[in-house]
């Protein structure tokens, strides 16, 4: 069968996308190159926000109607959604035909083959797919999953609902994975978990894992997503300050500057404790962007709870935040506390908290004006034929004057002018 897989939500679903891709290729069905060509759609789904369910059902209505010229045509629904609500999503006659849970991946060439409706979406704590290496689409980057599942229970988040407990991949399948990635060519080597921080297997923690990584005799980046700071060991700094592989770049969610709200997010720190892993992180690498998640509009947040919210962000200055508006999830803690807040304000406040950060994050771009910086080259810039694209160490993109001769290599280039998103070079 020809296969096209949609893929939404985060990079977790994005390599276990390419882990899919593997499990069908295998059984002789393969990619096709568009979705007028496929005979089955995939759809990767996310449940982290209620916006992300709506999209993806919209899709489906709209995909759907391809049935009509093409009886063969099969739809499954995969991922978060997939393991949130199972079954029902054949029930409400939208079209699809099969639902497979995130742990029942190497199940589907089967279901494929018996091609009638079903669902299997069954936990299984122990799945972390070993022996597959999924297939990295991206020529210069490749996701690489350490660990699945989450323990954390933060109380809005229903990851670990769909997700299930935390469990951490051999770190020889996971060596193994790296070395084949970079050996084919790929320079940017990220590590995936929802907590990277608490990975563990046979006595191997996320610095000694690091460490071992970070050892080949090639030039490459490593970096990782996602630190828990409830969980940031100074060993971790200690091993990113020495390292000159591993990128100086930390993706920290702070979700909220307030510490009584972020106790009831029960996300186990403080905004002191917090502050202080960013001064020490500054400390050891005078050079690290740090980037953070937000939510606007947390159940009970007060008008002056949220404003500790935007005091945190102008005494931080984050290099970028990614900002949400608040989700009620139903099965979460925090969808059954009282005094939700209004659509209105948690929009009101999205708002503000995005300009805040977008005049903070011009600001730090700026800063790098007349500065060297290394770029990675990875394509021709979509605005000029004579401009080529790619990113800094940092994790900042770059442009810089330059063809298609420098795609894949490590170039020296001067800031000379910087939007809020992106570093103009010389
Ligand atoms: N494991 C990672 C990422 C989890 S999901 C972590 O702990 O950081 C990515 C982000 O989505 C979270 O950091 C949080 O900011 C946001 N998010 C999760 N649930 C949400 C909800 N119910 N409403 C709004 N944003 C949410
Ligand atoms: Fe969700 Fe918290 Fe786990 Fe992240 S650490 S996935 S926010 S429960
Ligand atoms: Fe990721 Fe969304 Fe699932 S954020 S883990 S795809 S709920």
């Amino acid at each position: 069968m020809k296969y096209y897989i949609e893929t939404y939500g985060c990079q977790m679903n994005v390599s276990d996308s390419e882990l899919i891709t593997t499990i069908l290729d295998k059984a002789g069905h393969s990619e096709a190159e568009d979705l007028d060509q496929a005979e089955l759609i995939i759809f990767n789904t996310c449940s982290v926000r209620q916006h992300a369910e709506d999209r993806v059902l919209g899709r489906i209505s709209c995909e759907r109607a391809r049935k009509t010229v093409n009886s063969r045509l099969k739809i499954a629904v995969v991922g978060c959604m997939a393991q949130r609500m199972g079954k029902s999503l054949i029930e409400k006659g939208i079209g699809v035909d099969l639902v497979v849970g995130v742990d029942q991946y190497l199940k589907l060439p089967d279901m494929i083959a018996e091609l009638e409706d079903s669902a299997i979406v069954e936990q299984d704590s122990k799945q972390v797919y070993d022996d597959l290496v999924p297939k990295h689409h991206d020529p210069h980057c490749a996701f690489v999953t350490i660990m699945r599942g989450c323990d954390n229970f933060c109380s809005y988040c229903i990851v670990p609902h769909v997700r299930g407990r935390e469990r951490s991949r051999d770190y020889r399948e996971i060596e193994y994975e790296v070395e084949q990635a970079i050996s084919s060519g790929k320079y940017d080597i990220t590590l995936l978990g929802q907590n990277v921080n608490s990975y563990q297997y046979e006595g191997v923690s996320f610095p000694m894992l690091l460490d071992r990584l970070s050892g080949l005799n090639k030039q490459y980046r490593l970096r990782f997503i996602t630190s828990h700071p409830k969980d940031l060991s100074d060993e971790l700094i200690e091993v990113m300050a020495r390292n000159p592989k591993i990128s100086k770049h930390i993706h920290l969610p702070m979700q909220s500057g307030d510490s009584e709200i972020l106790e009831r997010m029960n996300r186990k720190y403080d905004y002191s404790h917090y502050k202080a892993l960013v001064d020490k992180l500054r400390r050891a690498m005078p050079e690290i962007a740090i980037t953070t998640d937000l939510i606007a509009g947390f159940p009970g947040e007060t008008e002056s709870q949220f404003e500790n919210t935007l005091k945190a962000i102008s005494e931080i200055r984050f290099d970028y935040a990614f900002c949400f508006k608040y989700s009620n999830r139903e099965g979460t803690d925090a969808a059954e506390y009282d005094n939700q807040v209004s659509e209105d304000i948690r929009l009101h406040r999205l708002q503000r908290m995005i300009d805040l950060q977008r005049q903070i994050t011009l600001e730090k771009f700026q800063d790098k004006i007349g500065t060297e910086i290394e770029v990675y080259v990875e394509a021709l810039s979509r605005k000029s034929n004579e401009q080529v694209s790619g990113k800094t160490d940092d994790y900042k993109i770059a442009v810089l004057s330059g063809d298609v001769a420098l795609i894949g290599s490590f170039v020296k280039a001067q800031v000379i002018a910087a939007t809020a998103g992106t570093l103009i070079c010389e």
